[in-house]
């Protein structure tokens, strides 16, 4: 198929998305900017909308090779890909294998603490109120999504940790923690959005040294390269 960028339809802090030519898909379009605290901390970062493409790219393929759907449907170039048009679900899922960020300056527990059993929180996407953490009963009581949906989520979200946190794994990286959206694509429930070093926590397993946007949200330095260190390892 060859796809036709028609009018742009949202813009995001991270990307940029456009209509084409079938009502059912879109074209993501991955930008250079890099941003913490919602847009409060901002930047550049030459070349990262073309990393994050790819990486999101080869990580919901490793996802449906685990028999979980979502919106991918191919790349088309540098920074650009094709996915379907989603009816997107305006919380954000996480995921957590270990204390960390958030959750940290929540407990006072440190960084780094495995957590015997996976931790699920869902985040209601709303800037202005800084993205609150939303109990299910509250979700479900304001019909942001059902009950029967939030069930959906939590099985596919826990799916996703199994599936990424192996492939990760075998590649030396520890998943610490990460962030999803899902959107509802006809009778099916898909996963949406990325799946980057923007939206995941990523441990070298060997240093536990981050190879995600903590660099850039703690001023850590060397981002390009925990970017390009995990483009290398997810091609692999
Ligand atoms: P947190 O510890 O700051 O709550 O973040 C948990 C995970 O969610 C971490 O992998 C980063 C990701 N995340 C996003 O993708 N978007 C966000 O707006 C926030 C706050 C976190
Ligand atoms: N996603 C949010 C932002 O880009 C917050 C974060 O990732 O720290 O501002």
């Amino acid at each position: 198929m060859k796809w036709e960028k028609g009018e742009l339809l949202y813009e995001g802090k991270a990307k940029r998305v456009f209509a084409t030519q079938e009502p059912d898909y879109l074209i993501a379009e991955f930008k250079d900017s890099l941003t913490a605290f919602n847009g409060a901390m901002k930047a550049q970062l030459n070349h990262k909308g073309e990393w994050n493409n790819q990486i999101s790219a080869h990580l919901m393929g490793v996802l449906e090779g685990c028999g979980i759907g979502t919106h991918f449907v191919e790349l088309i170039s540098p920074r650009e890909q094709v996915v379907k048009r989603l009816e997107m679900i305006p919380v954000e899922f996480i995921c957590r294998n270990a204390v960390a960020g958030s959750l940290a300056k929540r407990t006072g527990i440190s960084e780094g603490t495995p957590l015997p059993t996976p931790v699920i929180e869902f985040n209601y996407k709303n800037d202005e109120m800084n993205d609150p953490l939303y109990v299910e009963d509250l979700i479900v009581a304001l019909g942001i999504a059902s009950r029967e949906e939030i069930a959906r989520i939590r099985t596919q979200g826990l799916k996703v940790n199994d599936c990424l946190g192996k492939f990760m794994d075998e590649r030396g990286i520890q998943l610490v923690d990460f962030k999803l959206e899902f959107g509802r694509f006809h009778d099916e429930l898909l996963v949406g959005d990325e799946v980057t070093p923007d939206t995941c926590r990523f441990w070298d397993k060997k240093d536990q040294s981050k190879l995600d946007k903590d660099r850039f949200r703690r001023k850590l330095g060397n981002v390009a390269e925990a970017y390009q260190q995990i483009l290398d390892r997810v091609s692999t």
